[in-house]
């Protein structure tokens, strides 16, 4: 997508250089937009961690090149073994979101069957490329998918946009281009059509201040950034026609993790008749798992909740500031469950079904 008025995307191989990979750090937007290259397997580990890079399809993306940067530093001994310890690590950067073992997994596959170590180095990077041209096909198709529910609920308005409301970021910065929960939303401004995004803040690390907000904007769609507590009342109102987020990981039952306070977005929607769609690549399905309380839920840092980032007008540079007692504590669950019962269909790239087992087998 744009980024002023140019084609981006959130990460690829430097061109001048290809022993090194290109990332946005995502840290400093909407107010600095800053790219840095990740030049190791630690680098990379950082970067997912740290949160340089986030979203569920991009850290998998992220981790496949950091196979690939791993096996291009150790050169051509022992690469069986350290493409295994290179998973582990990768692995262990963000629990949540599926995407990342799905990724590991198929490079570590791809890179094992092939015999000769050199090629084990064009396979890794081959692999990565792969998983990111892929990314990009699936999220345009999410947006076919999710187009026709945004025009049929337009086609029912007397009269005003279509408002939706979002939580996170499920954009193309979470992915490699186009994002999940917004593909639709930027192929029906693509068209011509009139809609206008709620935008959910995302308290403690603020993806939909920073993240969503800016990336809309660059796109010239309409939005407005709201408190976290303002989707029931706006819903309330009338001012929600549907809401679409994205997931980190999606039970084989339909049970739903995704960025904390999705839960509750899904529930006032439930309550109002509101359609609450669930916007995802099918690599964010975890058929292992059946029960949402089984996946594991990533706590952070309570520093997080404890500082707020933003920009220093008077300073023209970013600032952390303390918004709590020195002494008190925090809890930062990064992460929660929407039961499938609250979601009112998954917009997938191939095609939308019901969020039940039988739906998602289909
Ligand atoms: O902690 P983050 O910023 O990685 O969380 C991201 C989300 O929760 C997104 O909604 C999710 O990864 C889906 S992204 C296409």
């Amino acid at each position: 997508m744009l980024v002023n008025g140019q084609p981006t995307r959130t990460i690829w191989l430097d061109p001048d250089d290809p022993s090194k990979v290109c990332i946005i750090d995502q840290r400093h937007l909407p107010h600095d937009f800053k790219i840095i290259r990740l030049e190791s397997l630690t680098d990379t580990a950082n970067a997912i961690s740290d949160m340089k890079v986030r979203g569920a399809p991009l850290i998998g993306a992220t981790a496949a090149f950091g196979i690939y940067l791993a096996l291009l530093s150790a050169g051509q001994e022992n690469a069986d073994h350290l493409l295994d310890e290179a998973v582990e690590l990768l692995n262990k950067t963000r629990p949540t979101a599926v995407n990342l073992a799905w990724a590991t997994r198929r490079c570590q596959t791809a890179i094992r069957t092939v015999k000769d170590p050199g090629a084990k180095i064009e396979t890794a990077l081959q692999t990565a490329r792969d998983i990111c041209r892929e990314d990009i096909d699936i999220c345009y198709r999410i947006g076919q998918h999710g187009l026709p529910i945004l025009e049929a609920l337009a086609t029912r308005k007397p009269a005003g946009p279509l408002n939706i409301l979002t939580h996170c970021n499920a954009g193309w910065l979470a992915t490699v281009d186009w994002g999940t929960a917004t593909a639709p939303i930027y192929q029906a401004h693509q068209k011509g059509m009139d809609i206008h995004v709620w935008v959910d803040e995302t308290r403690p690390r603020n993806q939909g201040a920073s993240l969503t907000a800016w990336e809309l904007g660059q796109e010239g769609v309409p939005h407005t950034v709201i408190t976290d507590n303002m989707g029931g009342l706006l819903m309330q109102q009338g001012k929600v026609d549907l809401v679409i987020t994205g997931t980190d990981r999606t039970t084989s039952t339909g049970d739903v993790a995704n960025k904390i306070g999705t839960y509750l977005k899904a529930l006032a929607a439930f309550d109002n008749n509101i359609p609450f769609y669930v916007a995802l690549p099918t690599t964010s399905i975890d058929w292992q798992l059946k029960e949402g309380s089984d996946i594991p839920i990533e706590e952070r840092s309570a520093e997080e909740v404890k500082y707020i980032q933003g920009w220093h007008e008077d300073e023209g540079a970013i600032k952390k500031v303390l918004i709590t007692p020195p002494d008190s504590p925090a809890l930062n669950y990064g992460f929660d469950i929407t039961p499938a019962r609250l979601v009112t269909g998954f917009i997938t790239e191939k095609g939308v079904c019901e969020a039940s087992e039988g739906g998602l087998k289909d």
